[in-house]
């Protein structure tokens, strides 16, 4: 199976903080590192490190260039990301001293994608490729209902959420992936809501849609039909978490085409994600496949 994810691709400013700075407050940070980020393009990277053929369709500008590079040495093909005349999208990442982070973004070339782009990138794929999405780019709904009439597979992780997600014809997704917030949303819950009362809401809300629920130091659980599943997180020394959950989808899905189970990809991608918040950054600490399958 091929993966077209059409996804954000992002300029990561990461400050490194004692605490997340609040109202009114100014705040020393104690480094800054400017690196390649973004959740569509985190997932590519993990996608491909992972071995899986992946294409990535999106839109940078000018000062985004040097992530062509980055992404093609990853063996991710870049010949669908076109380029703009603003800004690539920015995402400004603060990382406390807990190793949590907290991410302001600003859209640029991902607010600027448009359905004509989009109509020329999916005429080259077909129903045996799976399209991967995020919920930084627009016309997540377009690319859904355009997609599934060409006979594609479809996933989406819902992040970041923001209530126009529940607009999204969801129903027409394989695969939806969500942590704990984003599924209590989703869900219509309470942020207080158990894991198991958002899993089932969700099972029963989208009958025919495969449903991974992450929730952190938890693991995550899977939901289809009768057919639930528990995975545990991978034990590791915390370095930094952002693209944690990028890595835990790339790695997955990919385990899921070289002809893994669901258990068995849900574990490949838990050890994966352990590895990278083992380690700093977004899409540098995505671990090589030879770290991950046995
Ligand atoms: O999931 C992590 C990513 O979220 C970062 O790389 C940042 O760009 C934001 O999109």
């Amino acid at each position: 199976m091929r993966f077209l994810n059409y996804g954000s691709v992002n300029i990561d400013l990461i400050f490194t903080v004692d605490h997340i700075v609040k109202g009114g407050e100014t705040l020393q940070s104690t480094s800054l590192v400017r690196s390649a980020g973004g959740k569509g393009a985190n997932q590519s990277a993990a996608l491909a490190k992972a071995g899986s053929e992946v294409f990535h369709a999106g839109k940078i500008g000018e000062d985004g260039l040097f992530l062509l590079e980055l992404l093609s040495g990853y063996g991710v093909d870049v010949s669908h990301i076109r380029r703009y005349a603003g800004s690539t999208g920015q995402a400004l990442i603060q990382l406390d001293a807990q190793k949590q982070n907290a991410i302001i973004l600003y859209g640029g070339g991902n607010s600027a994608i448009t359905k004509q782009e989009i109509d020329q990138t999916l005429a080259c794929f077909t129903g045996d490729d799976m399209l991967v999405l995020q919920h930084e780019i627009v016309h997540i709904d377009y690319l859904i209902t355009q997609a599934k009439a060409r006979g594609m597979k479809v996933c989406i992780n819902l992040a970041p959420y923001d209530p126009s997600a529940l607009s999204l014809p969801l129903q027409l997704v394989d695969l939806l992936v969500v942590n704990e917030l984003e599924g209590a949303g989703l869900a219509g819950l309470d942020e207080s809501a158990s894991f198991s009362l958002i899993l089932e809401t969700l099972v029963g809300s989208y009958p025919d849609t495969q449903i991974l629920l992450t929730v952190g130091k938890e693991g995550c659980w899977y939901g289809f039909k009768d057919k639930r599943i528990h995975q545990g997180i991978y034990e590791t020394k915390v370095a930094d978490t952002t693209a944690a959950g990028d890595t835990f989808i790339g790695y997955y899905l990919a385990s899921l085409a070289r002809g893994y189970s669901v258990e068995q990809g849900l574990s490949y991608a838990s050890k994966a994600a352990g590895l990278a918040v083992s380690r700093p950054g977004a899409m540098a600490s995505i671990p090589r496949k030879e770290e991950v399958f046995d």
